[in-house]
């Protein structure tokens, strides 16, 4: 979390670095703040509050410059104020530093500091840097290098960088280095655009949109020293490298709500587009399966493939669980779906056929990379289901699938999951055709699957009904979410964007699971929302349900149109269109996000960022 913006050129810093941190909002909204570097001095100017304020405290206290850094912070270590706020300064004001990521070893470090004589403005790991970088420059100094050297800003660097444990991305500026901004890389992302006669600086591509489409990923252990007109790009080994210059057209960012009041709800109208894209261009009719351009992996490597571990975090781990069910009914491989938080330290035994596939919306999330690298390291083929083209985990995987969603801004996940379980669809395909799965079972799924953007469309009229609910349950306190086989996951996954953007409290569980336990929760001030489609276990929920409303719970259905039993049980009733089972998380999710929407719309909370909450969690 946190995002990271520098510019170096000719136009008005401050303007690109607020528009930048406006378009990184998504990563943090405690606070934002920028640095100006101008005729040897340098403005900060940081604020509480999302980038808006940031913008109001620049417009009456203006720094002026073409050279600076921002950042919007997702509080890590310290509270949300003012002086907590990235930039932070070290020794006298001769470094100054944005960074995103954390210091493990912060506290030890900043004692080791303090006795020195260095005074701590702030409770953050981050101003541990500023000062350690400030301190290895004055012993430079001392040892008679010249202060005003790009050389020796970055033996001042280097040298810290030995000393720190823990993850990082940094844009720092010297106050006596005119026109120069270092950038500092080790598992925080930071992406370099190059323009002419200018360079600019970012966590993610999102705020060149409109300046440049040429881009330099730095990777972990690197650091590039950024010129108006040059850029030098060296490794923590040792060693110049030469900037692998890359052209990405994907360099758009669509910040327009255009009718809707948030993009929570934009995205989840853009259902019926975002799945077609990603089924675009991957369907084989003749051969009745799916294709991937990006797998990198010859099929008779995949038919070797005898168990598959599916790790995320989060919604995306929703989606693998969905990706369980598919690929384990279709292609009968074994699948586990683990906590990326998890896999990284657990060490499962894993077999050499064994093919793991992290899945991520942000490409970014620290805990997925972790894992994947760790597979990775251990000889496993790592690949990725990912919506940030060009993102960490996308270009580190050995190959993988793009959603091709469009960039997701609300922070609750919606567009991203169902076309995670759509590339899912498709990958439990393909892996079924070429083992157990006939042609005309494999036609019989292409068929539904072309008609999942219409049937997202028709879900989507379900919206007056769900309002209408949301109005009558928004002053309830705890929700159960119940459902079965596929439509466990849809369970998890509602109660999830209940609880992150309406703060209400809400489980998920297999509604069969709940009289093993959550069935004492349930009295009439706890209602349950029932995923109860028609389909293979149909009857079985519906003695579910009846367990519920036996016990006076309200109940909430999510049901098929046309079933008209549901009617004379449940409370409320929102209808979704009969899809088969595999494909009904995609279409039950969607009443689910609309529901979380209203009710969290109602109970007046902040909707696309929602507290506490960064929509790329970078850090572990
Ligand atoms: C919930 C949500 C999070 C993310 C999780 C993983 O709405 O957005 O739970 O799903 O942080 O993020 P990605 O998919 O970017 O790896």
């Amino acid at each position: 979390m946190c995002g990271i913006v520098g510019y170096i050129g000719t136009r008005s810093a401050p303007e690109f670095l607020l528009e930048g941190l406006t378009r990184l909002e998504y990563r943090g909204y405690d606070s934002a703040g920028v640095a100006v570097q101008h005729n040897g001095e340098i403005g900060i100017r940081k604020k509480v509050g999302r980038v808006e304020e940031l913008g109001k405290l620049l417009a009456s206290k203006p720094v002026r410059g073409s050279v600076g850094i921002g950042h919007t912070r997702w509080a890590t270590h310290g509270g949300i104020s003012d002086v907590n706020s990235h930039p932070h300064v070290g020794g006298n004001g001769e470094v100054v530093l944005v960074h995103n990521g954390v210091i493990e070893n912060y506290a030890k470090l900043k004692e080791q500091l303090q006795a020195l004589g260095y005074v701590f403005r702030t409770a953050t790991d981050s101003e541990v840097i500023a000062h350690l970088i400030a301190h290895h420059l004055e012993e430079q100094i001392k040892l008679g290098e010249d202060p005003e050297s790009q050389e020796t800003c970055l033996k001042a660097i280097e040298l810290s960088l030995k000393k720190l444990k823990g993850t990082y991305g940094l844009g720092i500026i010297f106050r006596d280095v005119a026109d120069t901004i270092f950038a500092v890389r080790l598992g925080s992302p930071l992406v370099i655009g190059v323009g002419k006669g200018e360079h600019f600086l970012a966590s993610d591509a999102s705020p060149l949109a409109g300046y440049t489409d040429e881009v330099v990923y730095l990777s972990d252990n690197e650091t590039a020293v950024l010129r108006a007109d040059h850029m030098e790009i060296s490794h923590r080994d040792g060693g110049r490298l030469k900037p692998s210059v890359q052209t990405i057209n994907q360099v758009t960012v669509d910040l327009d709500l255009g009718r809707f009041e948030h993009y929570m709800l934009k995205e989840i109208f853009e259902q019926p587009e975002s799945i077609e894209n990603c089924l675009r261009g991957r369907i084989d009719e003749d051969s009745a399966t799916a294709k991937f351009g990006g797998l990198n992996i010859e099929p008779q490597d995949l038919r070797l493939v005898d168990r598959i571990v599916l790790t995320a975090c989060g919604t995306s781990w929703h989606a693998g669980l969905v990706g369980e069910y598919l690929i384990e009914e279709f292609a009968r491989i074994p699948v586990e779906v683990e906590y990326a938080s998890e896999l990284r330290y657990r060490n499962p035994p894993l077999s050499d056929r064994t093919m793991v596939f992290a899945i991520t919306q942000s490409g970014e999330t620290a805990d997925t990379l972790a894992a994947m690298r760790e597979c990775k390291r251990k000889g496993h083929k790592s690949l990725a289901i990912c919506n940030v083209v060009g993102s960490t985990i996308a270009r580190e995987a050995d190959g993988g699938i793009y959603l091709h969603a469009g960039p997701e801004i609300g922070v609750a996940s919606t567009k991203a999951f169902t076309s995670q379980c759509t590339a899912l669809v498709m990958l439990a395909l393909y892996l079924g055709r070429m083992r157990h799965l006939s042609y005309h079972a494999g036609k019989r799924i292409i068929a539904q699957l072309r008609e999942m953007p219409d049937m997202v469309r028709r879900t989507l009229q379900c919206h007056d009904a769900v309002k209408e609910v949301a109005n009558k349950y928004q002053g309830f306190d705890n929700f159960l979410y119940l459902g079965r086989l596929y439509n466990f996951p849809a369970a998890l996954e509602g109660a999830l964007k209940l609880k992150e953007i309406s703060y209400i409290h809400a489980e998920g569980y297999p509604a069969a699971e709940m009289k093993h336990g959550p069935i004492a929760l349930v009295d009439e001030e706890t209602p349950s929302v029932f995923i109860i489609p028609r389909g293979s276990i149909y009857p079985k929920v519906m003695s579910n349900l009846e367990e519920i409303k036996a016990r006076r719970g309200p109940v909430i259905a999510i049901a098929c149109e046309g079933d008209h039993r549901i009617a004379d049980l449940a409370d409320d009733v929102i209808y979704v269109p009969e899809v088969d089972d595999f494909l009904q998380p995609i279409v039950t999710s969607v009443p689910l996000q609309l529901l979380a929407y209203h009710i969290a719309l109602k109970r007046g909370c902040n909707v696309d960022r929602p507290r506490n909450l960064a929509k790329s969690v970078t850090v572990e």
